[in-house]
């Protein structure tokens, strides 16, 4: 049983009447090793908030938390036609959007595919891409106007460190991408040699994570905003602090105290030292055989990338020690990443008590044959790797709302288990409650509500470049101190 607290669990359990004993067995002890009940959760909250804490201090923890250089939010005001360009992680986009200065916009788009092999090419190929796609777009849409310089708000959702509002030094990849000579250097300056290479007449404006576009977006639409985060491929978090409470800013800049700053947490991290969260063997080695071991502890337990991986392992797992699958064969389960969220999606979304739909959907994706009880076993199981994804984004919500003392506030949630992973929106809201007590309330009254997002990585690339021309014309800062700036420059190149 997973402890949902006080509340009915929001995903039908179906009866398991006629599952036999060695298959209840493995379930309950599934069950135990993927329920993270409401007291662990509290353990882990305590922790994550020092863990934020942490990275903002001199020394630095695991948790990045890097100030982004965003230091206002829109007044709903803004005017004006920006680009913006989206490389998240599946597909790459480039959108026009006009800020329509009534909080809001218009927008045009483009998706380009992103090739799978194009996440391990090189650095060259990958640029080069980009600057393809963004000419291709111009050409659609500008086809007169060729040469106008435009400005772009380059939305590249990896944890870089920013001197300013416009560069980022990639720390390192996530979400699976592993390219060649970009960790450590300024993507920026990449990407305007590619463009230039290519007589594209684009200047980077301002370079963006999704979640402080996500943040900046859906503020500028409701202004009690005051988070954004993505549960999609990744996961990760963005909120405003201000600079007396960020010590390793000190030096840097010529900022008052109370100058607000976004801080792109890169929570994803969370717990890469492992004292905290409660990870299974699958965990374990998910993280062991990706390209980036030892990293991003907390995104591998929550983000779509690795739903259906943990799903896959378990499967095997089970069939190889004879409890599932019998005198099948279960090669094509065999194939690491071949599983995605949306299989999980489907399984918990089948409407059948004895579960046709899994049953077509085994046989066509994989060629198994399975039985009833199976499929039961394995709707439980997806249940209980949502249910964990979904409790563990709110222990991360929650300790972001500690930390700042935020007792009432919406959160601009986006990405494509947040929006598609079934229940997922109400297990999160559920372990909120349980977080924070509210046993006597109704979910439409909870005081902090994660809710659907405005287009972060779109709209949001697209405000914060317009908020970066208004703070320069008006000579305010965009980064740290010039000579730092140019210091730490020639130290990336
Ligand atoms: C990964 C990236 C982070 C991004 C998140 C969601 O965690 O490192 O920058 O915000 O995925 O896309």
């Amino acid at each position: 049983m997973v402890h949902l607290g006080p509340k009915k669990p929001p995903s039908r359990k179906g009866s398991m009447a006629d599952v036999p004993r060695d298959l209840l067995e493995q379930i309950s002890q599934l069950e135990t090793l993927f329920t993270v009940d409401a007291h662990k959760l509290c353990t882990i909250v305590d922790h994550f908030m020092k863990e934020l804490e942490k990275g903002l201090s001199k020394e630095g923890g695991s948790i990045p938390m890097i100030p982004t250089w965003v230091m206002t939010m829109p007044d709903g005001k803004e005017k004006g036609t920006y680009l913006a360009l989206d490389m998240g992680g599946t597909n790459l986009r480039v959108c026009e959007v006009e800020l329509l200065g009534n909080r809001d916009f218009d927008i045009t788009q483009s998706k380009y595919h992103m090739p799978e092999e194009m996440k391990t090419g090189s650095s060259e190929q990958l640029w080069d891409y980009i600057a393809d796609c963004l000419q291709a777009f111009l050409q659609s849409h500008h086809p007169n106007d060729a040469q106008k310089e435009l400005s772009l708000g380059f939305t590249f959702s990896y944890p870089c460190t920013q001197t300013a509002i416009h560069n980022g030094v990639l720390q390192r990849w996530t979400k699976g991408f592993d390219i060649d000579n970009v960790e450590g250097h300024d993507v920026q300056p990449m990407l305007e040699a590619a463009l230039k290479r290519k007589n594209v007449p684009i200047t980077v404006t301002a370079l963006i994570n999704d979640t402080t576009g996500t943040m900046v977006a859906s503020n500028y639409t409701d202004p009690e905003t005051q988070m954004g985060v993505i549960f999609g491929t990744g996961c990760n978090a963005a909120y405003f602090d201000v600079v007396k409470n960020i010590p390793k800013l000190e030096g840097l800049v010529d900022l008052a105290p109370e100058t607000p700053m976004a801080i792109n947490c890169e929570w994803g991290a969370f717990d890469n030292e492992h004292v905290v969260l409660p990870r299974t063997k699958y965990d374990i080695q998910i993280d062991e055989e990706s390209p980036r071991p030892n990293q991003q502890a907390f995104e591998k337990m929550i983000a779509g990338l690795y739903l259906g991986e943990i799903h896959r392992l378990v499967m095997l797992d089970l069939h190889e020690q004879g409890f599932i699958f019998e005198k099948q064969n279960a090669e094509k389960l065999k194939k690491p990443y071949s599983i995605d969220a949306s299989l999980l999606s489907q399984i918990e979304e089948d409407p059948f008590e004895n579960l046709t739909e899994v049953e077509d959907l085994f046989l066509s994706r994989f060629g198994i044959q399975t039985t009833e009880p199976e499929r039961k076993l394995l709707r439980r199981l997806a249940e209980l790797i949502g249910t964990r994804s979904a409790r563990l984004s709110a222990a991360g919500v929650a300790a972001i709302c500690k930390k700042m003392g935020i007792e009432k506030c919406h959160v601009g949630a986006d990405g494509s288990v947040f929006n598609k992973y079934p229940h997922f929106q109400e297990r999160g809201a559920e372990a909120l409650a349980e977080i924070f007590g509210w046993h006597d309330m109704p979910p439409t009254h909870y005081p902090i509500k994660v809710q659907p997002a405005e287009d972060g990585s779109g709209v949001g690339a697209a405000l914060i470049a317009a908020l970066t021309l208004k703070r320069m014309k008006e000579g305010l800062p965009v980064g740290m101190k010039p000579e730092i700036i140019e210091h730490l420059a020639q130290e990336h190149k």
